[in-house]
């Protein structure tokens, strides 16, 4: 699949930056992009491994796998799943939690063994929090790493929820998954589910720096003017740890941004 065929490609910081004139169109080379990766690490090592992102950004990608699916043009058969991050503490049958919402808008409509869908758990108990995360880095590395990694990008330029730090660039990258607080930007971008501040989680678990750097290919989603300031940032700005995304560009040559018009206005028309 060539995104260019319907988008305009360019680069930015080594990155590979393909803009689209509408999200729908994005989300539909997205869908393509992520069966191919599946078919070709199918045939070459029997199995692929996806780790994936939760959302507003990412739902019409889903929605096409499912028809791509129901179209007998894509299997999940020898696929695992591993997604960036869950709320914590919060329970996978609170509808609000990210294991609730992986089940809603992809896994109960593919052909999945249920044992290969993992998410971080929002209920493991504080003393075995690290533990957990520890565990769910060795289980990416038992399955021999990551193929495709799909991210969207925070307002504040996080991905998962890695939030901007003032670590610096070299102890940011190997920041490991693990339990953080939320940013205040992000708590207040979840009012949109959770309805109030209040009921919104103070902290989370996400998949680390280092291994979303690790993955043999990295395809990040922005859409829309509210992430043309974080993107730009990411794109254009220096390497910082205060702007996660746009510590990418160590893994440039893997990485593909897709993002629309709306996004990319004013820097990168
Ligand atoms: C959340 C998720 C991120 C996601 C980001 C953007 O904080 N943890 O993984 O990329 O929000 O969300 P949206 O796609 O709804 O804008």
């Amino acid at each position: 699949m060539n995104p260019s065929q319907s988008a305009r490609s360019t680069e930015r910081a080594g990155q590979r930056v393909c803009v689209f004139s509408d999200h729908h169109q994005a989300c539909a080379a997205a869908a393509d992009w992520i069966a191919l990766s599946v078919r070709e690490n199918t045939e070459r090592r029997g199995r692929a491994v996806l780790g994936l992102a939760t959302g507003a950004t990412p739902l019409p990608v889903y929605s096409r796998l499912i028809e791509l699916h129901r179209l007998g043009r894509f299997s999940t058969e020898h696929v695992s799943t591993y997604n960036l991050d869950e709320y914590y503490p919060i329970s996978p049958l609170d509808p609000l939690s990210y294991r609730a919402y992986m089940h809603l808008n992809l896994f109960q409509h593919l052909d999945l063994p249920a044992n290969r869908t993992h998410l971080l758990d929002g209920t493991t108990p504080e003393e075995f929090v690290d533990d957990h995360c520890k565990q769910y880095d060795r289980w990416i590395e038992a399955e021999g790493g990551l193929d495709l990694q799909l991210l969207g990008i925070g307002r504040n330029g996080h991905i998962g929820f890695n939030e901007p730090t003032d670590l610096g660039e070299p102890r940011a990258m190997a920041l490991p998954t693990r339990r953080i607080p939320l940013h205040p930007t992000t708590r207040q971008d979840a009012v949109r589910e959770f309805g109030s501040i209040d009921q919104v989680p103070t902290h989370a678990l996400t998949l680390g720096i280092q291994p979303i750097l690790a993955a043999r290919s990295i395809l990040i989603l922005a859409f829309g003017s509210s992430k043309r300031e974080a993107v730009q940032a990411a794109l254009t700005g220096p390497a910082t740890s205060r702007v996660p995304a746009s510590l990418l560009r160590h893994s440039a040559e893997r990485v593909v941004w897709m993002i629309d018009d709306s996004c990319a206005e004013g820097w990168c028309d």
